[in-house]
């Protein structure tokens, strides 16, 4: 099974087989792969929230522009940023970093006075702009595993994600809602399962110099 192969079997499935679901296995591997995306210095700003419950879901459609991916697919997975990002998560990620490697302070130091300040100095538009850029490469290192994994997936944004915050308390825990990832297996039925993929020829998407 080559990586390309996969990446043609893909697609974004709009029609999910409501009655299978991932194994606790593939939805570990995924939350594995999730948190195994880079990020920017390694902060990790980013939260993976696992929505399993029907009913929850149910309620999110309408706020989905009706798209049943939400409530078909096996799990639903909301790609979230921080509301706040500050001086703690410099702190934390250093205190992590120093935890695994134990790389000593004198090392770390420099580097991470440098990092607080760079990121009390960002404006907080900026930050929420850095922080989303991130939540894209988690996306589509997901959908990339989810190929190789054999695991259907549709990427979404068409969602509002202020709904979606009220619907899931994700205010109260002090996050933001990005992406959605409905992932799963395509019904049977799906009419776009069968579609010839549509991309440019590659001669107009690469340059060479
Ligand atoms: C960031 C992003 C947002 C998308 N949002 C939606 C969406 O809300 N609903 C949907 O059905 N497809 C959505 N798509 C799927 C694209 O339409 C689809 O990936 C594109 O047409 C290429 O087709 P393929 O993925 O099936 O190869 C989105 C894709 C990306 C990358």
């Amino acid at each position: 099974m080559s990586v390309l192969q996969q990446l043609k079997w893909r697609y974004a499935t709009k029609s999910f087989d409501k009655d299978r679901l991932l194994s606790d296995n593939q939805i570990q591997t995924l939350k594995e792969a999730f948190n195994l995306t880079a990020t920017s210095y390694g902060l990790q700003t980013l939260k993976l929230v696992v929505v399993t419950d029907k009913s929850l879901r149910q309620e999110l459609v309408k706020h989905a522009y009706n798209q049943a991916q939400v409530v078909d697919a096996s799990h639903l997975l909301v790609i979230c940023v921080q509301n706040q990002i500050d001086a703690s998560d410099v702190e934390s990620h250093f205190a992590n970093l120093q935890r695994i490697r134990q790389t000593p302070d004198e090392v770390i130091s420099p580097f991470k006075s440098h990092l607080t300040e760079t990121i009390s100095q960002m404006p907080e538009d900026k930050k929420l702009s850095w922080a989303i850029n991130q939540a894209y490469i988690a996306l589509g290192n997901l959908m990339t595993v989810c190929a190789m994994e054999e695991i259907d997936s549709c990427p979404m944004e068409g969602f509002i994600t202020e709904a979606f915050d009220d619907e899931l308390g994700l205010h109260e825990i002090g996050l933001k809602s990005v992406l959605l990832l409905p992932v799963g297996f395509r019904s049977e039925t799906d009419f776009f399962s069968d579609l010839k993929k549509v991309r440019k020829d590659l001669s107009q998407t690469v340059i060479e110099m």
